[in-house]
C-alpha cells in the first residue's frame, strides 16, 4: 500500500516590491544563532565530548579561585548552553505540546489525497538541489526560498500541465523554477512590474516562452477574460491547467475567481497561520474549532496560551495570546480581520461568517495538500516558523546523513527561512 504523504501529517493523529512587502515578513531572511551553529558543528564532528570535558575540567579547576559572585555570567552561559541543545535535540516540547496548538487542515469533500509518496519527495529532493544551486537569482529576498521553490517544482513536475499561471512574478524566481520543472510548456506570467525591469539593478529572470500581463499589459487575475486567453493558448481542458499564486491576495477571493473561470489545479505560496500574514489564507479558513487542531483560547493562562508563550521564545513568527486575540477574544483570520492585497485591504469579519468560509472552502475542495518543510530545525537552523504549526518535515530531524546526502547541506541556511505551508488544492463545483 502507498504511503501518502498525507500521513506523515503530525495534525492528524495527534513591491515592487519594497513597498508592497511592508506587511509581509515571512519571507527568507538571514538569521542564525551562532552558538547553535558552533554546538551542530561540534556534535556533527565528534568533538563536543572531549570539548565539554576540557570546560568541566576548567570551571571545576576555576571554581577553587573564583568567588561566586564572579560566576554569574558562566552560569547564565551554562544555560544557554542547555537551551540551545535541547533546542538542537527537540526536546524544547516541539512534540509534547504539540497537540495544545495543533495543525488545521482543510477537509476535502470524499476524503481524496495526492498521488506521491514521501519516496517521491526524497528522490525529487536529490534531482532538484543542483537545479536550485544553479537559479539565476541568488538573493531572492521577499520572494520564494528553497521549501517552496521545491514544492512548485515538484507539483509542476509531477501534474505536467498543459499551461502554466502565475500571479506575482517579482523578479520571476517563480517563473524560473516552473520552466525547469517544465522545460518546453508555455507560461502565462500575471504581475504588475515587468521582471525586466529588475535586469537593470540586477539578476531578475524573463522567459521566452511566456505571455506577461505585466507593466501597461497587468490585469488582475480575477478581470482577464480566460475564456478568450484559453482559446488563444489552445487549451481546451481546463482541468490540464496549473495555476501558482504568489500575489498576497485573498485567498478566498482567489478560489472563486479560479472556480468560476474553470480551473482546477491550484497553489498558494503563502498560506499563512492564523494571527500571521497580509492576506485571508486557506490555513487560517480551515482553522475551525470543528478540525483537530484548530479553533483557539485566548485565555493568556490556560494551555494553549501558556504553550503559545513557550514557543514565541523559540520561534520568531510563533504568535503568543496576545498577538492572537483581538477585543472581545477574536482570533480568528488576523485578530478578527480578513486581510487581503498585501494588507492595503483589511475588513473584520464575524466568526458566522469565518465559519461560513470554511464549509464553502470544504464543499469545493477535492485535495488539500500542504507542503512539509524539507527539513527539521535541527538540520535547517531556521529559527523562523514554529515547526509544531507545520506538518512533519521531508528529512526528519536527526537524520544529518540524509540531509547530507540530498545535498541539503551545501545550501546556505537562509533560504530555509521562508516556510509558509505552501499549498496545493484540486477544486470542483459543490455537487448539487
Ligand atoms: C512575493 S512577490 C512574488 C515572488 C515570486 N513569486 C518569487 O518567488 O520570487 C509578490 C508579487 O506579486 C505582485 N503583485 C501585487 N499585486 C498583484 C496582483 N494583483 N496580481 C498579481 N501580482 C501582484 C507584486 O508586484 C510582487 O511582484
Amino acid at each position: 500500500m502507498l504511503e501518502r504523504v498525507l500521513s506523515a501529517r503530525r495534525g492528524a493523529h495527534m513591491a515592487d516590491e519594497g513597498d508592497e512587502h511592508e506587511g509581509d515578513d515571512s519571507k527568507t531572511k538571514k538569521h542564525l544563532s551562532i552558538a547553535i551553529r558552533i554546538t551542530n558543528y561540534f556534535i556533527r564532528t565528534g568533538y563536543l565530548c572531549p570539548i565539554l570535558l576540557i570546560a568541566t575540567a576548567i570551571l571545576l579547576i576555576s571554581s577553587l579561585f573564583v568567588r561566586p559572585r564572579d560566576l554569574l555570567c558562566v552560569s547564565s552561559i551554562s544555560s544557554f548552553d542547555r537551551l540551545s541543545r535541547n533546542r538542537f535535540f527537540g526536546l524544547d516540547g516541539l512534540e509534547s505540546d504539540f497537540g495544545s496548538l495543533g495543525v488545521p487542515w482543510c477537509r476535502s469533500k470524499d476524503g481524496k489525497t495526492v498521488d506521491w509518496t514521501s519516496k517521491d519527495l526524497l528522490q525529487g529532493l536529490e534531482e532538484f538541489v543542483p537545479i536550485y544551486e544553479s537559479r539565476p537569482i541568488k538573493n531572492n529576498m521577499y520572494g520564494m526560498g528553497f521549501d517552496h521553490s521545491f514544492g512548485l517544482w515538484f507539483i509542476a513536475r509531477w501534474l505536467k500541465p498543459d499551461l502554466m499561471i502565475e500571479s506575482g512574478a517579482f523578479k520571476g524566481h517563480s517563473t524560473w523554477i516552473l520552466r525547469q520543472a517544465m522545460p518546453n510548456t508555455r507560461i502565462i506570467s500575471i504581475t504588475p512590474r515587468h521582471p525586466e525591469k529588475y535586469l537593470k539593478k540586477g539578476p531578475a529572470y524573463v522567459d521566452g516562452n511566456c505571455t506577461y500581463f505585466a507593466g501597461k499589459d497587468f490585469v488582475d487575475f480575477g478581470s482577464v477574460d480566460w475564456k478568450t486567453v484559453m482559446k488563444k493558448h489552445g487549451v481546451t481542458d481546463l482541468t490540464r491547467v496549473l495555476i501558482f499564486f504568489d500575489d498576497h491576495q485573498n485567498e478566498l477571493k482567489r478560489l472563486k475567481q479560479a472556480l468560476k473561470a474553470g480551473f482546477s489545479n491550484l497553489v498558494f505560496e503563502d498560506n499563512y497561520d492564523t494571527g500571521t500574514g497580509d492576506h485571508y489564507s486557506l490555513r487560517q479558513i480551515c482553522d475551525q474549532f470543528y478540525i483537530q487542531g484548530g479553533g483557539h483560547s485566548c485565555f493568556e493562562d490556560g494551555d494553549e496560551g501558556r504553550a503559545r508563550t513557550r514557543r514565541k521564545k523559540f520561534w520568531e513568527k510563533a504568535v503568543d495570546t496576545k498577538e492572537l486575540c483581538g477585543p472581545g477574544e477574536v482570533w480568528w483570520g488576523v485578530r478578527g480581520y480578513m486581510r487581503d492585497d498585501f494588507n492595503h485591504s483589511n475588513k473584520p469579519i464575524s466568526y458566522t461568517q469565518h465559519f461560513q468560509n470554511s464549509r464553502f472552502v470544504e464543499s469545493i475542495l477535492d485535495v488539500y495538500w500542504e507542503l512539509p518543510p524539507v527539513a527539521g530545525p535541527s538540520l535547517t537552523h531556521q529559527t523562523r516558523y514554529d515547526p509544531a504549526r507545520a506538518p512533519s518535515p521531508i528529512v526528519e530531524d536527526g537524520r544529518f546523513g540524509l540531509f547530507q546526502r540530498l545535498g541539503l547541506s551545501r545550501l546556505e541556511t537562509s533560504v530555509f527561512n521562508g516556510y509558509t505551508q505552501m499549498v496545493y488544492v484540486q477544486i470542483s463545483p459543490k455537487k448539487s
